[in-house]
């Protein structure tokens, strides 16, 4: 096994009062595509510094393959830093931004013209070398930020919220580039946002941070269907949390009492569960299907509350006396869900996800 491209132990961060890092382990795989997920003030920003040698942790170790980089000034750490406000020289033309690296490393002035050519072409700036960054767009001042980091063929890129100056179009075509640049080097990157939609589309794997704390860690396909605890199921996208107790645990399949009926359902990987137990029963709207299950569906029925059409998918809110449970099926025209239909729905075991009720026990 090749040592991780970054490897981060227990790394605690406090200023003054405020611990913006607490105990904090993960690593990144050569070549990855990791992502830093949380909300604003969670520590995203703090950690990136940490990594870029800005800022000193008070406690843990961090290692660039293998070797401790605690002693290694920013420069020496070589992995540069793409800030969220671009930070160009505004006199500098974008060529030499781009350069600029380069130059401190002492390469001749022919190699400087070819390798920033080449990452210009890239990044999608060819022709645009001679500007100032006060000629250019937001998106485009974000391709010679992003160009004036990779040009250095560092093996660590550190991305602070790239997109967040960007309005919401310009903000998906670079997502999709920065994916394409990504996928064409064998740079680690990890990847600051605390936009969730950022993370699940693009991330290899991911950890979600809530106030300096990991609360999450894997693929963005196995965190937003089974995640571990609540504030991953919240964080990630739309979950219904509905009150259950475990009846019986079968290896990996676990019997639960939900107020819908008694349901089979799993968990994330790591969690142990105890007949008697009381948890939370995690399912995702768009899992909520009209219709009985074939085979071992969680199947019940609930009264149609409301239906709103929001386009591609009809909204609905579903309840059985006490308890409420949100749907998100496709709309077809004429699809005859009605508010006060009674009828029948299903849950695959699948998706019907048991998590821990405090975020303490999920051991991380
Ligand atoms: N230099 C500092 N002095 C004092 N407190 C700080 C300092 N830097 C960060 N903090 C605090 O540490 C916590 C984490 O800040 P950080 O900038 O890492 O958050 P973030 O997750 O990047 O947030 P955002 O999404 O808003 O950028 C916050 O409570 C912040 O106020
Ligand atoms: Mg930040």
């Amino acid at each position: 096994m090749p040592e991780p491209a970054i490897r981060v132990e227990k790394v605690t961060k406090r200023f003054g009062d405020v611990t913006a890092l607490d105990n904090v382990s993960f690593s990144v795989d050569p070549g990855e595509l990791f992502f830093l997920l949380g909300p604003s003030g969670c520590g995203k920003t703090t950690m990136l510094r940490i990594l870029a040698g800005l800022e000193t942790p008070d406690s843990g170790t961090i290692t660039f393959d293998g070797e401790d980089v605690a002693t290694r000034s920013p420069y020496q750490r070589g992995a540069p830093m793409v800030f969220q406000n671009y930070a160009l020289w505004p006199h500098l033309n974008v060529r030499d931004n781009v350069g600029f690296g380069l130059v401190e490393r002492g390469i001749p002035r022919r190699e400087i013209h070819v390798r920033v050519d080449d990452i210009l072409g890239r990044v999608g700036l060819d022709g645009y070398s001679q500007r100032l960054p006060g000629q250019l767009s937001g998106g485009q001042q974000q391709r010679v930020v992003l160009a004036r980091a990779l040009v250095v063929n560092p093996s660590i890129v550190l991305l602070d919220e790239p997109l967040s100056n960007l309005d919401a179009k310009l903000r998906g075509d670079m997502r999709t580039e920065i994916g394409r640049l990504h996928e064409e080097t064998d740079i680690a990157f990890v990847y600051v946002t605390h936009d969730q939609v950022e993370a699940l589309s693009l991330a290899d794997r991911m950890v979600v941070i809530d106030k300096g704390r990991l609360t999450g860690v894997g693929n963005p396909s196995d965190l937003y269907h089974r995640p571990p605890n609540r504030f991953c199921a919240d964080f990630l996208g739309r979950a219904n949390l509905l009150p259950a107790t475990v009846s019986a645990v079968e290896g990996a399949s676990i019997r639960i009492e939900t107020p819908f009926g008694e349901w089979n359902a799993c968990s994330a990987p790591g969690l142990t569960w105890e007949a008697g137990e009381s948890v939370l029963c995690m399912i995702r709207p768009e899992s909520v299907t009209p219709g009985d299950a074939d085979g071992d569906g969680n199947g019940f029925n609930a009264r149609v509350e409301t239906v709103q059409l929001a386009g591609a998918t009809l909204e609905i809110a579903l309840s059985d006396g006490d308890t409420r449970c949100h749907a998100t099926v496709l709309s077809r025209y004429a699809a005859p869900i009605t508010a006060g239909q009674s009828c029948r729905w299903h849950v695959l075991p699948e998706n019907t996800v048991v998590i821990k009720q405090s975020e303490d026990e999920t051991g991380l």
